[in-house]
């Protein structure tokens, strides 16, 4: 199983230091990784003046889809960082805390401290589009939850679990992934005509209802919030003929659920727009809607929703001009998709806030750079939803 790796924390020193001396933590040279202070920082591609004039994304897809962040908010975020938030975002997703073994990490004992905050931090700044993330999941999950594969008892868990966190919140969260990432990677013809559900604990105690109970559990908890199942790589090939297969039977089974959430953690090498295009509308032919719910596009290093996958934090090069190039080519289509299908998507988020806050941390994946200007990527995103509005004037 892999943890948060909590090095935040330990930087907190350095951080009251570098604060009361007061610099910036958006100044280039500050990094939370030794490896990190020593490099440059990337280019920004666009001179600095044009900071201050930045579109807005939660404006400029105002007619679209909200836009959202992930982050464990405040926490040891620079004042920097929470500005951008608030100004760029209309929603924001925990990005760990709401985890099972973090909030919940054994039976008796919940941790509600920085999922109070969390929340406390997104009411008062106004973040009207709160999302939850995540009930039912296999990782950050405490082996507790499973413990004597008693099918009655672990049903008794997941419903206190679902209860006490989804309950606490009734009426502040607008939508839950209430099952997380419930379908095997291996695919093959032959799976792609089932389920092909991955061997979690959830299975072997509960089997293939528990994703039925999780929803109503989760619509129990909370009856206003709506209710996604969550996986990545389900927008093509196999899995995404599994993922049709799941929610035909959930919905069949009335499983309260409202959208698909394609968690979107892809490289600028090899993503399989068309496909993406297609799931799209395969969701919507379900009566579903969709949520890009982890958006980040690596332009070093391997990617995939799969925990470890990456290259971590230890080597961190400046991106290329040419890599930067790809990776604002990458965004532009993959906004041009999502403008396209803007009826049926709810919400586009983005898995961080900028390149120093990310899991990807050295492959650069996000629309701002590590000191939270701009880059080209973030350009390419937001002419897109100026094409969409005024075609015409887009193409002279
Ligand atoms: C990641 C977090 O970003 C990391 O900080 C953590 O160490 C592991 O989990 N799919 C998901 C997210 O649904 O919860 C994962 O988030 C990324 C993959």
């Amino acid at each position: 199983m892999h943890e948060t790796p909590d090095f935040l924390p330990r930087r907190r020193d350095a951080l009251a230091f570098l604060l009361a001396s007061g610099a910036s933590l958006c100044s280039p040279g500050f990094g939370f990784g030794a490896e990190q202070s020593a490099r440059p920082a990337a280019a920004p591609s666009k001179p600095a003046a044009a900071d201050r004039t930045a579109p807005l994304l939660k404006d400029v897809f105002k007619s679209h889809f909200a836009v959202g962040m992930a982050g464990d908010v405040p926490g040891n975020y620079s004042e920097r960082e929470l500005a951008l938030v608030r100004e760029q975002f209309n929603a924001v997703t925990p990005e760990n805390c709401m985890k099972p073994s973090l909030v919940h990490p054994s039976e008796n004992q919940w941790r509600f401290e920085r999922t109070d905050a969390f929340m406390n931090w997104c009411v008062e700044n106004k973040i009207a589009f709160i999302h939850g993330h995540t009930l039912l999941w296999h990782h950050q999950t405490g082996d507790w939850f499973f413990q004597g594969d008693d099918k009655a008892v672990v049903i008794q868990r997941m419903k206190s679990h679902i209860d006490g966190l989804a309950g606490r919140y009734k009426g502040k969260i607008r939508s839950w992934d209430v099952v997380n990432e419930a379908i095997d990677d291996r695919g093959d013809a032959r799976t792609a005509e089932t389920e092909n559900l991955r061997k979690t604990g959830w299975l072997r105690t509960v089997g293939p209802e528990f994703l039925t109970l999780a929803f109503q559990f989760a619509r129990q908890a909370d009856p206003a919030a709506q209710l996604y199942y969550n996986d990545y790589g389900i927008e093509a090939g196999p899995k995404h003929a599994s993922s049709m297969v799941l929610l035909r039977r959930l919905l069949k089974e009335k499983a309260p659920v409202y959208g698909v959430g394609i968690q979107g953690h892809w490289s600028t090498r090899g993503i399989p727009y068309d496909a993406l295009d297609r799931s799209i509308a395969d969701y919507a032919s379900l009566g579903l809607k969709v949520a890009i719910s982890e958006l980040d596009v690596t332009i070093a290093g391997a990617s995939g929703g799969q925990l470890g996958g990456a290259g971590g934090r230890r080597e961190v090069r400046p991106p290329t001009a040419e890599e930067l190039q790809a990776q604002a080519d990458a965004y532009a289509k993959l906004f041009a998709i999502f403008v396209k299908h803007k009826d049926v998507i709810d919400r586009i988020t983005f898995w961080g806030l900028n390149d120093r806050r990310t899991w990807r941390y050295g492959q650069h994946p996000l629309l701002f750079d590590a000191e939270c200007r701009p880059k080209s990527a973030f350009w390419a995103v937001v002419e897109q939803a100026n094409r969409s509005i005024r075609p015409a004037a887009a193409s002279r």
